[in-house]
C-alpha cells in the first residue's frame, strides 16, 4: 500500500510545475577539505544531492539533469543509486556555474519551457520553497525569476541589486560587489526558472572577466534585463531554505537547522522530545504519537518508532523498527526488528537479522545478531545470540554464548518453546533444544537436548577435604576454615542458602 499523498504531493499533483530541473554538482568544494565530493556530504539522513533532489522531485519535472566533474564516479554511483531517473552529464573543467547550466541545458535541447536550475550544496530546500518560486513566475509572466532571501549575514553570497523600482537588475558576487553593493542583504538562493532557450541564449554571452575568472551563472540575469526581458525575483519566506553549504561548519549549522526542523515536525505529531540539543533523527525516520526520546538518542535511515514507546537515553537505532510500547534502553541497533512491548537494554546491542517478538526481553550486555526470540522469551544478562531461533515463553540462563562459529562457517542454534536454559550455557552449534527442556548452569551443549529432558554437560565437582589447611597453612583462608571446624560438623560442611 502506498501512503497517502504528501500537502506537496497534492501542491503539484495537477500539472508539473517545470519542465526539467538541472542540479549543478560539478563544483570542487574546495572549502569542504574533504576526498568526499561536496554534494555527497550527507546531513539528517540524506546526501545534500539528496535532498536536493528530493525537493525538486514533487514538481514534476519530466527530465532530471545533473552536472557532475570533481568526484563525477562517486557522485554517478550514488546517483545511480538514490535517483536513477536522473540524467548525469559531464562538465570536464569547473570552469563555473554558468559554464555547467549551458551544458546542462544543452543535453535538454528537446525540452520546451521553464527549467528549474539548482545549486546542489542546498540541503535545505524543500518543495514549498521551490513552488513559490514556480507560482511567482507563472503569475509575472517572467523569462526568469531567481530565488531570493533576506539573511542578516550575506557575507560570500551574491547580492541582489534591485532598481529604483524594486526591479531585480543583477546578482552580484560578493568579491566582485562595490562596497555600497556589499551592504545588501538581499542573497542569491542559487536557485533559477527559466526558459531553456532564453537562458541557454545569454549563457552564450557570459564571459569571464570577473574575480574568479569563472563564467558565473549569475550572470545571465543582468544580460536578460539589458535585453528588456521580463526577470524577476522571489524573495523565500523561509530564508534557512536558501542556505547553501561550502564548509564543514556550514556543514554542522544546516545538519542543525534540518533535524530542528525534523524534531519540530515530531513534537507537533505528540512526540515527546526531552533534549532536542542531543537528539538526532534522520528525515526519513517516522515515530508514533506519545513516543519518548531521551537524551542522546539517533534514530537513523529507514528506523520506524511505532507510538507508545520509549528509546534512549543514549541509544543510536539504525534502519530498526520499534513496536509499540517497546522500551529501548542504551542500545545500539542496526537493522534490527524489536516487536511490540519488548524490553532491550540497559546496554545491548542488536545486530542485523534480530527479531523480538510482542513481550519478549533483551537485557543488559547481551548481543544478538541473526536471533529470532519468540513471544515473551528472555535473554536477560551478559550473553551472545547469533544465528539462533528461539521459540516462545523461553528463558536463556544468564552469560550464555550461542557458539555459532567454527572458524570457518556459521551455524544455527534452535531453542524450542518453554525451555530454561542454565546459566553459563555454550551452545556449540548446530544444535537444538527441544520444547519445555532444560539444561544445567555451565553446561556445553554440543548434542541436541530433547524436549523436557534435562541437558548436562559439564564436569562432575569433587572436593579436596583439608586442601586449605595443608597447602596455605597460616593464611587468614586457613584460619576461617579451622574456626569453621570449631563450630561443629554442620558449618564446617557449609549451609546452602
Ligand atoms: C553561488 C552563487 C551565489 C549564491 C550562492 C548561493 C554563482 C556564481 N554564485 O555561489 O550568487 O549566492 O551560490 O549558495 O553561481 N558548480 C558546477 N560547476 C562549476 C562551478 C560550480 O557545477 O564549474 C556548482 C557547484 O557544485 C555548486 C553550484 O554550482 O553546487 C554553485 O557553486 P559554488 O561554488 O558553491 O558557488 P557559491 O560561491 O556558493
Ligand atoms: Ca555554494
Amino acid at each position: 500500500m502506498s501512503p497517502p499523498p504528501s500537502r506537496e504531493q497534492k501542491l503539484t499533483q495537477a500539472q508539473p510545475s517545470v519542465a526539467a530541473v538541472v542540479v549543478l554538482a560539478a563544483g570542487q568544494g574546495t572549502r569542504m577539505r574533504s576526498r568526499t565530493p561536496k554534494v555527497l556530504h550527507a546531513i539528517g539522513g540524506r546526501s545534500m544531492l539528496g535532498h536536493v533532489l528530493a525537493a525538486v522531485a514533487p514538481l514534476g519535472g519530466a527530465r532530471t539533469v545533473v552536472v557532475v566533474g570533481s568526484g563525477r564516479d562517486q557522485v554517478e554511483a550514488h546517483l545511480a543509486d538514490i535517483a536513477p531517473d536522473a540524467r548525469a552529464v559531464l562538465q570536464e573543467q569547473q570552469n563555473g556555474s554558468g559554464h555547467a547550466a549551458a551544458i546542462a541545458l544543452d543535453a535538454l535541447t528537446d525540452v520546451d519551457g521553464p527549467v528549474l536550475i539548482v545549486n546542489g550544496d542546498a540541503p535545505l530546500l524543500r518543495t514549498s520553497t521551490v513552488q513559490a518560486l514556480v507560482d511567482a513566475h507563472r503569475s509575472a509572466g517572467d523569462l526568469l525569476t531567481v530565488l531570493t532571501a533576506s539573511v542578516p549575514d550575506p557575507t560570500g553570497l551574491g547580492r541582489i541589486v534591485r532598481d529604483g523600482e524594486g526591479r531585480v537588475t543583477a546578482i552580484v558576487e560578493e568579491r566582485d560587489a562595490t562596497p555600497e553593493q556589499r551592504t545588501i542583504t538581499e542573497v542569491n538562493a542559487g536557485v533559477y526558472l527559466g526558459d531553456r532557450a532564453a537562458v541557454r541564449a545569454a549563457l552564450s554571452r557570459v564571459g569571464a572577466a570577473n574575480d574568479q575568472g569563472e563564467q558565473y551563472l549569475t550572470d545571465v540575469l543582468g544580460l536578460l534585463v539589458g535585453d528588456g526581458a521580463p526577470v524577476g525575483g522571489h524573495r523565500a519566506a523561509d530564508a534557512d531554505d536558501t542556505l547553501g553549504c561550502n564548509d564543514r561548519r556550514e556543514l554542522a549549522a544546516r545538519r542543525r537547522t534540518l533535524n530542528d526542523r525534523v524534531l519540530d515536525d515530531l513534537m507537533r505529531g505528540g512526540v515527546t522530545v526531552v533534549d532536542p540539543l542531543t537528539t538526532w533523527v534522520d528525515v526519513t525516520v517516522d515515530v508514533g504519537p506519545d513516543t519518548v526520546l531521551h537524551p542522546g538518542t539517533q534514530l537513523l535511515g529507514a528506523t520506524m518508532v511505532a507510538g507508545g514507546a520509549v528509546v534512549g537515553p543514549d541509544s543510536t537505532l539504525t534502519d530498526t523498527e520499534v513496536g509499540e510500547g517497546a522500551r529501548v534502553v542504551r542500545t545500539h541497533a542496526d537493522l534490527a526488528v524489536v516487536g511490540p512491548d519488548v524490553q532491550v537494554g540497559p546496554f545491548a546491542y542488536l545486530r542485523p537479522g534480530t527479531r523480538l517478538a510482542r513481550g519478549s526481553k533483551v537485557g543488559t550486555f547481551v548481543e544478538t545478531k541473526n536471533a529470532s526470540l519468540g513471544e515473551g522469551s528472555k535473554i536477560p544478562h551478559l550473553s551472545y545470540v547469533g544465528d539462533a531461533t528461539i521459540g516462545e515463553g523461553t528463558n536463556i540462563g544468564a552469560a550464555t554464548v550461542f557458539v555459532n562459529y567454527d572458524g570457518v562457517a556459521k551455524h544455527h542454534t534452535t531453542i524450542g518453546d518453554h525451555a530454561r536454559t542454565g546459566a553459563d550455557n555454550m551452545f556449540v552449534a548446530p544444535v537444538t533444544v527441544g520444547d519445555g527442556a532444560y539444561t544445567a548452569a555451565g553446561s556445553v551443549i554440543t548434542t541436541d537436548v530433547p524436549p523436557g529432558a534435562m541437558g548436562v554437560a559439564r564436569a562432575t565437582q569433587r572436593n579436596v577435604e583439608g586442601w586449605v589447611g595443608r597447602r596455605r597453612p597460616g593464611t587468614a583462608a586457613a584460619a576461617a576454615a579451622e574456626a569453621a571446624h570449631g563450630r561443629g560438623t554442620d558449618d564446617a560442611q557449609g549451609t546452602r542458602s
